[in-house]
């Protein structure tokens, strides 16, 4: 079975990362590249962020392309608050030496879209959505050739982590997770209501230092910075690892149970703006567009997460 083709768009932070070493250790998946956007730290933060976890995986092949640094039409809002003011806090970080690709991200996305066949490639949004929205906005024709968009973002039960409504990345960009909602690609929500089931222990984080690895280390480190935000703010016993889920999805489905429902997004009251808004009881007739992902098997999931990052 030859891989699946995937390209991460990503705002690292040390979620993103880990997600990006899963995606690299994982034989499954043909990266076809990686692109950054605005995000948890300004676009010059995240690129560079996303050099230096390819590195960090031994994939210096990987091509990294930056992307937009502003949403739509918003002004960027970040979360050092949380990921830190590098995005990478925790452990010290090395000058990422691999060059970053000339091209546009969004001129990368399209162009691979229409070189690719038809239906076999599929978009891993990590954060905001402003490229992939950018990208259909430019290119219209390419919307139909995408196989799968499988997302970090949102939240239905959880309701939101940086408004009392809103997810980050919807929020950042609720203007470009509009036009993605609508756009008719089948899609994968991986919200808060699932990765917040997805949390660090002690013993997860310390089964990754264990490894006597670079890769084991450094998140173990990223781990131990990222967890003080949720531990404090939500008195749980480690930190969501969100965006690893999206990847996770892809190598074992079956880790996660969900359901089909319309999701919206809001983007016209500034009370709730960026609400994911998804019809769960089905007490609308809105035709569903999304797999809306609940459940996750934590245990599965990080023996999943565990066994390849110490491949690398
Ligand atoms: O709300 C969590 C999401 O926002 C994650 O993708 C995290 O990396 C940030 O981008
Ligand atoms: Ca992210």
């Amino acid at each position: 079975m030859s891989a699946r083709k995937i390209i991460i768009d990503t705002d690292p932070g040390q979620d993103d990362a880990v997600a990006i070493l899963l995606a690299l250790a994982s034989p499954e998946l043909d990266v076809l590249g990686i692109t950054a956007v605005a995000g948890n730290v300004p676009l010059p933060l995240t690129t560079k962020n996303a050099l230096i976890v390819c590195e960090l995986a031994g994939r210096e092949d990987v091509k990294v392309f930056a992307g937009c640094d502003a949403p739509l039409s918003r002004v960027l809002v970040t979360a050092e608050h949380v990921h830190g003011k590098t995005g990478l806090d925790g452990p010290q970080l090395p000058t990422p030496k691999m060059a970053l690709q000339e091209a546009h991200a969004v001129d990368f996305i399209i162009e691979t879209l229409r070189r690719e066949p038809s239906g076999t490639v599929t978009l891993c949004p990590l954060g905001p959505l402003t490229n992939i929205a950018t990208a259909f906005q430019r290119a219209p024709d390419i919307v139909e050739r995408v196989q799968e968009i499988v997302l970090m973002g949102g939240a239905y039960f959880q309701v939101g982590n940086i408004t009392p409504t809103a997810e980050f990345n919807i929020y950042v960009d609720p203007e470009a997770a509009d036009i993605v909602v609508k756009s008719g690609v089948p899609i994968v929500v991986m919200p808060l209501d699932v990765t917040h089931k997805a949390l660090t222990t002690r013993p997860r984080v310390e089964a990754f230092r264990d490894m006597g690895t670079e890769p084991g280390r450094m998140v173990a480190e990223w781990t131990d910075f990222f967890e003080r935000f949720d531990k404090e703010k939500y008195g749980s016993e480690g930190a969501p690892l969100h965006d690893p889920c999206v990847i996770a999805y892809l190598l074992e489905p079956d880790l996660f149970q969900g359901r089909e429902v319309n999701v919206m997004v809001e983007t016209g009251s500034e009370l709730t703006m960026g609400m994911t808004v998804a019809d769960w009881w089905r007490v609308t007739d809105r035709a569903p567009n999304a797999m809306f992902m609940g459940e996750v098997d934590a245990d599965g999931f990080f023996a999943l997460l565990t066994d390849r990052i110490a491949r690398l």
